[in-house]
């Protein structure tokens, strides 16, 4: 990065850390994501080689020196990395972006989902100071619903014909989750330790819009 911060963010709970993903993890990163369950409701994977995930990696440093998208890689303290979650379509005007997240099979209904939301939220919220976080969901994708659900955020509608996979356009539910959601649901009373700096370029498309 241009700036003299290192390109560095860390959010630890008590299970979960996620942080600014390496080159080094290609090759967890493959492994996770060359299975179809995991990506069958992208746009992308399965993989079928490492070097697609490395391709993926080296995209990320320019996504947050322009403040475009911030992924992270989630680690459980015992499985290691699991998988990613970033933050995208950011309205920087209005306080807002939307999150989204996969994880390996192995870490599926181990709690790593809920808790790494719990970090996305407190990036979003307390060190971004962003009012609302949205997500999408495929109404067909049963697990991603209710993982949505549980943790609080509020079904708010179907996006007709949203999102282009496979040939066909898909319907998403959209969801989302104000400060005052966050702040006295489940995800809010994860405690959070934090390390290294948000990237400076999304810190300055807030400055450049406070009012
Ligand atoms: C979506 C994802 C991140 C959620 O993580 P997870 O660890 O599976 O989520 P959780 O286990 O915390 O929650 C899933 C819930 O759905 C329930 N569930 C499982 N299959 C279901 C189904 N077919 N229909 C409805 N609910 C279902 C589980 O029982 C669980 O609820 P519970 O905790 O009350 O028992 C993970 O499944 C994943 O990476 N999936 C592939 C990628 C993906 O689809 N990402 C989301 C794109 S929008």
């Amino acid at each position: 990065m241009a700036d003299d911060v290192p390109d560095h963010l860390l959010l630890r709970g008590p299970s979960m850390t996620v942080r600014t993903p390496v080159p080094g993890d290609a090759t967890a990163l493959y492994r996770l994501a060359s299975d179809p369950l995991v990506t069958q409701w992208f746009s992308w994977g399965p993989y079928q080689e490492t070097a697609e995930a490395r391709a993926y990696l080296d995209r990320l440093p320019e996504q947050r020196a322009l403040a475009t998208q911030l992924d992270l890689i989630q680690v459980h303290r015992d499985l290691g990395p699991v998988g990613i979650t970033g933050l995208s379509e950011f309205a920087f005007r209005d306080r807002r972006a939307m999150v989204g997240s996969w994880l390996g099979r192995g870490a599926w209904g181990s709690g790593a989902n809920t808790e790494s939301k719990a970090l996305m939220a407190y990036l979003s919220f307390e060190l971004l100071g962003l009012h609302r976080l949205g997500a999408y969901a495929n109404p067909r994708n049963g697990r991603s619903v209710r993982a949505l659900e549980k943790v609080g955020f509020v079904r708010e509608g179907l996006l007709r014909g949203w999102h282009r996979h496979a040939g066909e356009q898909l319907d998403v539910y959209v969801y989302g989750m104000l400060r005052p959601d966050w702040e006295h649901g489940p995800l809010g009373a994860v405690p959070v330790e934090v390390e290294g700096a948000v990237p400076p370029a999304f810190l300055r498309r807030l400055q450049a819009t406070a009012a």
